[in-house]
């Protein structure tokens, strides 16, 4: 079987708008494991109104999930991380360790609101480049200045980001527009990596077996396991350091 690794979800319990309880959690880990994602950064929302805890809550929600991930099957690796709806603060709050990178790397994933304009997210993204992060935009398709001009896309790739898109749009379920503008972009190979943004057991839930199985037909199998896994599996697990479970992450 395959195996994928989700680069955003909130899984983790009682932190955000994702799951609400563990057993949301557990359940959410029963249907990623089925669907072969067996690696999962959590990303909780750092957001004014979505979700907002501190690092101390969040580190300690993993390791209640780890041990009940453990429980459900040893395969499973759980990573935390945020995902960080963009703000000036935002850089700064990174480096003063207030919100957390992606599990502990030098890579944030940040989002903006839907409309924002194009400058703004450049600039945004630049601010965060310049105070030494790599940048992960999450689900660009979501954007309406990307969505609409995909020259746009490219740019932003050429700046170094890594392009995240959510699953559920590779397969056409957040409209026809966006599964279009999803295959262009991996027509012109400008998707690095691929996420859930699965919330609750039936809120968006972490499905990522059939963008694969679609990816891997229209594009071959190379190209699936490098934007479901090998690419994010580069990225993540880069630092020689042990994490806080004393799992060895290279
Ligand atoms: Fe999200």
């Amino acid at each position: 079987m395959e195996r994928f690794m989700d680069m955003h979800c909130h899984l983790l319990p009682e932190v955000d708008d994702g799951a609400q309880s563990m057993e949301d959690t557990k359940q959410m880990l029963r249907m990623a494991l089925d669907e072969g994602i067996q690696y999962i950064v959590v990303t909780p929302h750092h957001h004014p109104h979505r979700g907002k805890k501190p690092p101390k809550v969040l580190r300690h929600q993993l390791k209640l999930m780890r041990e009940e991930a453990a429980k459900i099957d040893e395969k499973l690796r759980v990573y935390l991380g945020t995902e960080i709806y963009y703000g000036q603060d935002v850089p700064d709050l990174i480096r003063e360790e207030k919100i957390l990178t992606m599990n502990r790397t030098n890579y944030v994933l940040v989002e903006f609101s839907h409309s924002d304009p194009y400058e703004y997210i450049c600039q945004g993204i630049r601010q965060i480049q310049m105070k030494g992060y790599e940048v992960i935009l999450a689900h660009i398709e979501r954007y309406h200045c990307m969505c609409d001009d995909i020259e746009n896309a490219a740019h932003i790739a050429e700046m170094g980001v890594k392009i995240q898109v959510n699953a559920d749009s590779i397969t056409g379920e957040n409209g026809r527009k966006v599964k279009r503008f999803v295959k262009q972009m991996m027509d012109r190979n400008l998707v690095y990596c691929v996420g859930t943004d699965a919330h609750r057991p039936n809120v968006r839930p972490p499905r990522m077996k059939k963008a694969a199985e679609y990816v891997q037909k229209k594009y071959g199998e190379d190209y699936m396991r490098r934007i479901f896994f090998s690419n994010a599996r580069r990225i993540m697990l880069k630092r020689r350091r042990r994490d806080e479970s004393g799992q060895s992450n290279t």
